[in-house]
């Protein structure tokens, strides 16, 4: 499974690109908008910036939501850098301009997905990533991880190549049971990486191994 993280903050992004294990990142108005990131142009250059820190998949997102706006849009988004994938929202002119992406060479991921249905335009539009929210699905008292269970099994029945990207992951087991589930990614904040790393038996182990080491 690839690790993106979902986040615009710069920091955030070179401290797990640090780790060595980041694959990509995903970021969302309500992401750049947290970083204080406005105007075109700043827009544009912070994109460039997170592209010339990862070598892997950015997601940037349209803003607009007609099909003419996000094509033109979308082809802005996609000139900055080859590792752009344009970010487009699953309603009826998004699915449209998928097509147009997919059919033009530009890779695309649908976001704000919800349902299996969903899922399913997306994979027809060739989009090549679907982005079922998990964490928003499970605080309306549903299951995200029995969406993306679902998902993985419609589109490896019907053979869609479009990866499964968990996003709106709150915590560290989120990001196991996604990988459990069949997602092909994982897009999470900086703490809910980190967050994989912590087992309390693993630093009781290690304290005694340094005393103990101490008796070499
Ligand atoms: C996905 O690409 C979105 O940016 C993100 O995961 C949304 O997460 P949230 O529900 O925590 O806002």
């Amino acid at each position: 499974m690839k690790f993106f993280i979902d986040t615009a903050n710069l920091s955030h992004i070179k401290e797990a690109a640090d780790l060595g294990i980041l694959d990509g990142v995903t970021t969302n108005p309500s992401l750049m908008a947290k970083e204080g990131i406005k105007g075109n142009d700043n827009i544009l250059r912070h994109y460039a910036e997170i592209c010339s820190i990862v070598d892997g998949d950015v997601s940037a997102e349209v803003l607009s939501t007609d099909f003419d706006s996000m094509v033109a849009e979308g082809k802005t988004l996609a000139a900055i850098h080859p590792n752009i994938v344009v970010k487009v929202p699953m309603i009826k002119d998004g699915i449209k301009a998928i097509k147009w992406f997919a059919d033009n060479g530009i890779r695309t991921n649908c976001t704000l997905v919800f349902s299996a249905g969903q899922a399913i335009l997306a994979a027809k539009a060739g989009a090549s990533y679907v982005s079922p929210f998990i964490g928003r699905i499970d605080d309306s008292n549903w299951d995200g991880i029995e969406l993306i269970a679902q998902i993985a099994h419609i589109y490896n029945v019907q053979g869609f190549e479009t990866e499964i990207l968990a996003a709106s992951i709150r915590n560290p087991l989120h990001i196991v049971r996604s990988a459990e589930a069949g997602a092909h990614v994982c897009t999470c904040p900086l703490a809910s990486i980190l967050g994989m790393l912590k087992h309390p038996l693993t630093d009781l182990g290690l304290a005694q191994f340094l005393e103990d080491a101490k008796k070499m």
